[in-house]
């Protein structure tokens, strides 16, 4: 078991992690890229006990981009089927092991059967305590400054908010994170080494730690490994280090 403070007994409370390499899992193995989203699906699953065994209260994971719509529509579709059967099947069981879930990305792209669950979903676990898992669905970090952007210039307009005033607490309040701590470690599965627009603005101190390993073979080893690369790194947010 790994210890969850880093060095300067700072816990590790947000990862965060882009969920990559399902459809060249599947590739390899001569499937249809949908059997590799199957796939990521129950490492989710997985990863979820393993996040609490280890003590970290927040988990945000990137199910689907808003760049992901570019993809064929039979595999955007496949996707969107997973989403509706892993919203409808696993809310029970995720309110018995005290999993909260909630949602960042622009609902209003998303189909209204969807928006239905989700919004079931962020009901029915609403008490839990034991962890807090976001789903990015239909996210893009620049949408989402964005979208902030332009309800604080609508704030502007209607002569709630002086310009002058806004800070970056004061616009961080407009982004889907509001409730969430800035994520601490950002791991990506599946061997490419960038963001693909993810939590740029929450992400910009966090640690960054990139596997080869694809998605559907992550393992409890895997977030273990991560978390202590985390450990190992010195977070100096520009200063410098005292000790
Ligand atoms: C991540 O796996 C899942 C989503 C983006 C929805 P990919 O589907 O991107 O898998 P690769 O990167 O093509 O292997
Ligand atoms: C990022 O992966 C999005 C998710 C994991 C949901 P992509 O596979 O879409 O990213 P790119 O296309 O390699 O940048
Ligand atoms: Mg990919």
């Amino acid at each position: 078991m790994v210890a969850v403070c880093d060095h300067d007994g700072r816990l590790l409370r947000h990862v965060a992690i882009i969920m990559d390499g399902n459809g060249r899992w599947a590739s390899q193995r001569s499937l249809p890229r949908e059997e590799g989203h199957r796939a990521g699906a129950e490492s989710v699953r997985r990863i979820l006990q393993a996040v609490i065994e280890l003590s970290i209260p927040y988990l945000t994971i990137f199910a689907f981009s808003s760049e992901n719509w570019r993809r064929p529509g039979r595999e955007v579709g496949h996707l969107m089927g997973l989403m509706r059967y892993h919203l409808s099947n696993e809310r029970d069981e995720l309110v018995g092991r005290g999993i909260r879930v909630g949602f960042i990305g622009d609902r209003s792209g998303l189909d209204s059967d969807v928006l239905g669950l989700m919004s079931d979903m962020e009901r029915a676990t609403a008490d839990g305590t034991a962890l807090t898992v976001t789903v990015a669905l239909n996210y893009g970090a620049r949408d989402e400054i964005v979208r902030a952007a332009r309800a604080l210039a609508m704030d502007c307009a209607a002569g709630d908010l002086e310009p002058s005033t806004l800070d970056e607490e004061g616009f961080a309040r407009h982004l889907d994170t509001s409730a969430l701590p800035d994520p601490d470690l950002i791991i990506r599965t599946g061997g490419e080494q960038r963001l693909s627009n993810f939590l740029a603005w929450q992400g910009a101190y966090a640690e960054l730690v990139f596997l080869d390993v694809p998605w559907p073979e992550f393992s409890r080893d895997d977030l273990e490994a991560a978390v202590s690369e985390f450990h190992r790194r010195d977070r100096r947010y520009g200063a410098v280090t005292t000790s």
